[in-house]
Parts: C-alpha cells; sequence; structure tokens
C-alpha cells in the first residue's frame, strides 16, 4: 500500500496489544528553541490523545515506555521534572481515564520513587483494577535485563528445579505477568533500538519505525501503524501458512 495515501478506517486483522517508546520529545523541544521538559510536555498531552485513540480503536493493551532505570542518568531537573509530569498526570487525567474505563497497570519498579509517587501510582492502580477496555501498561522505572534478572533471582528463591523452567513459566515470573506478549512494537523519532524495553516479550513483536517525533505522533500515524502491522506476515520462525 502506498504510505502516503490518506488512509481511512482500520484495517480487518489489528493488534491487540501495542507496545510504544514515545522517543523524540527532547528534539522536538530543540527543534522550536524549547527546554526539553517542554517537549515531555508535549509528549504527555500527545499520549492522552493516543491513548483515546487506542480505546476507539479497540486496542486492548498499550504499553508506553516513560522512564527507563538508564533515566536516572539525565540531568537532575530533567528527571525530577519527568517525576513531576506523573504526578500531575495522575491527579488531572485519572478521573478522565477511569471514565474511558482505562485500567492503569505499572511496570518496573516503585521502590526508588518518592513516596508519595509511590502512594499515588498505587492508588491509581487500585482505582482502575476493575476497568477493562484498555489495559494501560507504564514502564516506568523499568529496564528490560533487570526484569529479566529479578524473574531468574525470584524463581531461584522459589526452588524450581532446572528442567522445571519453559518459557511460559518464565514469563509468569515477569512484571507483564498475565499479560499477553506485544504484537506491534512502534518506536518514534527514527532512532532503531530496543532500548532495554520489553526484550523477552518483544521476541516476535512487529516493529514499525517512523521519523515522526513522539509530540507529533497522532491518531492518523497510529492508524498507519497498524496498517502496516496488518500487511505483515507473522511466521514465528515457520513458513508462511500460505506456502504450506
Ligand atoms: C524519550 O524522549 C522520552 C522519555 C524518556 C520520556 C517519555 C515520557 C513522557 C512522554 C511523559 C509522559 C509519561 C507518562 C506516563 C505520563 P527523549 O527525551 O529521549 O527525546 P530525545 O531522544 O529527542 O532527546
Amino acid at each position: 500500500m502506498d504510505e502516503e495515501k490518506t488512509l481511512t478506517g482500520l484495517p480487518d486483522h489489528m493488534p491487540d496489544h501495542v507496545a510504544v517508546i514515545m522517543d523524540g520529545n527532547g528534539r522536538w523541544a530543540k527543534s522550536r528553541g524549547l527546554p526539553r521538559l517542554a517537549g515531555h510536555k508535549a509528549g504527555t498531552e500527545n499520549l492522552r490523545r493516543v491513548i483515546r485513540a487506542c480505546v476507539e480503536f479497540g486496542i486492548r493493551y498499550l504499553t508506553i515506555y516513560a522512564f527507563s532505570t538508564e533515566n536516572w542518568g539525565r540531568p537532575a531537573d530533567e528527571v525530577s521534572g519527568l517525576m513531576n509530569i506523573i504526578k500531575d498526570v495522575i491527579e488531572k487525567e485519572l478521573d478522565e481515564l477511569n471514565q474511558q474505563g482505562v485500567r492503569l497497570c505499572h511496570v518496573g519498579h516503585l521502590e526508588g520513587l518518592d513516596p508519595e509517587l509511590q502512594r499515588k501510582v498505587m492508588g491509581a492502580v487500585k482505582l482502575t483494577e476493575n476497568n477493562d477496555r484498555l489495559i494501560l501498561n507504564i514502564a516506568f522505572n523499568y529496564g528490560g535485563r533487570d526484569e529479566i534478572l529479578c524473574a531468574v533471582k525470584h524463581m531461584m528463591k522459589d526452588g524450581i528445579e532446572p528442567d522445571k523452567v519453559t518459557s511460559e513459566l518464565f514469563s509468569t515470573y515477569l512484571l507483564t505477568a498475565g499479560t499477553p506478549d506485544p504484537d506491534l512494537v512502534i518506536r518514534t523519532s527514527g532512532e532503531m533500538r530496543i532500548s532495554n524495553f520489553l526484550i523477552w516479550q518483544s521476541a516476535y513483536s512487529e516493529w514499525y519505525f517512523t521519523p515522526t517525533y513522539w509530540p507529533d505522533f497522532d491518531k492518523e500515524e497510529l492508524r498507519k501503524a497498524v496498517f502496516s502491522y496488518s500487511q505483515r506476515d507473522r511466521r514465528y520462525g515457520k513458513v508462511s501458512s500460505k506456502e504450506v
């Protein structure tokens, strides 16, 4: 399909679980002569639009990479700015998200976060626990390698025998236990890296890279991404079903 053509409607074959590396906030801000935090604020506004679009498109799971274990290494004012943005979002957007039927889940470590933020995250998770229109997993203070190491340690503590270790069992020890693997992973801003995001879960995900910076990745860009996904032939290391 011609990518430039305006797409309307939705494809028949939609991803159930979309994961997003929301990249390019800093460059979006720089290109406008603004401070980096202005980019994160614009990225947050955009997140609200993308969540609405996911609800409208009938996507069941959205996992977003909001703050990695490596992001602590950013300048202190950027780190504290991002923490404040998360706090603000929970304070100001929670009711609307709840009304939309969005269930908020935190994927990552709570320890290490400011106690007030920990309480707000736990409160948001609790308030929305019975919603099921869209499961919004927020990867915050999250790293894929760290997640795998924690899972291994936990299994060892549980005394799991090596020959009992299967992919299925291992998945139940991950922070995403109970969530299907992402069908589609989107990375904005032109970078083509995994950056320690869902490294186990995305083993057979379809990837979609776009040069668009996250604050500009709107509903129509999401539509393009799901149309691209719908044309993929997912073989999981086997041959196409059309060839057998
Ligand atoms: C990457 O862009 C973006 C981040 C590290 C933070 C993303 C966070 C938000 C959009 C805030 C909203 C999140 C929630 C859950 C409310 P970058 O800063 O690395 O951009 P650059 O590569 O252009 O510098």
